[in-house]
């Protein structure tokens, strides 16, 4: 499964991405405000440090507007990943984007029918709210599966992008789902290298080791 980091943070991306662990990082029009930053100028930073897709949303409601700020977009970097609404103006605009061979993320996606549309329509992934989803209760871990089944059984190749995570049994179910990638925040990708019983045992191994008067 690939790993995106869902934040606007370059320290956070940084660090991320030094571990080798890092696939792509997707924003939205939120996560840049929570940023302070230029959209421009920290989108084309975060193209810089990480290879992988970097979703940047479009602003605009209607298909002109949104073809027209895709323009501006893809010219930052050729990693930029155009992220359009799930809405027949975004369908239209992620057709027109993926036939001329640019990657689009079509995001906001809350149904399996809508994860259909957005593989009709050629998208490179489909971004199921998982967390949005169970808060308005929802099994946002159901939406998955449909999606999975359903681009099974017809063999698209739109990329599932399990987002809006909250936490490690989300990546963990989605794992075991068979989602292509998922995109979290930074905290909760560092927090699934935690475990009680890791740290004990390191606690364990460097308390003996220092009993053997040894050095390497
Ligand atoms: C995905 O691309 C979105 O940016 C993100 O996952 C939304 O997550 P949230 O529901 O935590 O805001």
């Amino acid at each position: 499964m690939k790993f995106f980091v869902d934040t606007a943070e370059i320290n956070d991306i940084k660090e991320l991405a030094a571990t080798g662990l890092l696939d792509g990082v997707t924003t939205n029009p939120s996560l840049i405000a929570k940023s302070g930053r230029d959209f421009l100028e920290v989108t084309k930073e975060i193209c810089g440090i990480v290879d992988g897709p970097v979703s940047a949303e479009v602003i605009a409601l209607d298909h002109e507007g949104m073809m027209r700020e895709a323009e501006i977009l893809r010219k930052i970097a050729d990693n930029v990943c155009i992220k359009v609404p799930l809405t027949i103006d975004g369908l239209k605009t992620c057709k027109a984007l993926t036939s001329d061979g640019t990657k689009v993320n079509v995001t906001l996606c809350f149904s399996a029918n809508q994860a259909l549309l957005a593989a009709k329509a050629g998208a490179s992934f489909i971004s199921p709210f998982i967390g949005r989803h169970d808060d308005n209760g929802f099994d946002g871990m159901d939406l998955i599966r449909d999606i999975r089944l359903i681009y099974d059984n017809y063999a698209y190749e739109t990329e599932i992008l399990a987002a809006s995570i909250r936490h490690g049994v989300h990546v963990l179910e989605c794992a075991r789902i068979g989602a292509d990638v998922m995109t979290a925040p930074p905290a909760v990708i560092k927090g699934l290298v935690k475990h009680v019983l890791t740290d004990k045992g390191i606690e364990g191994f460097m308390a003996d080791w220092a009993k053997t008067g040894q050095s390497l």
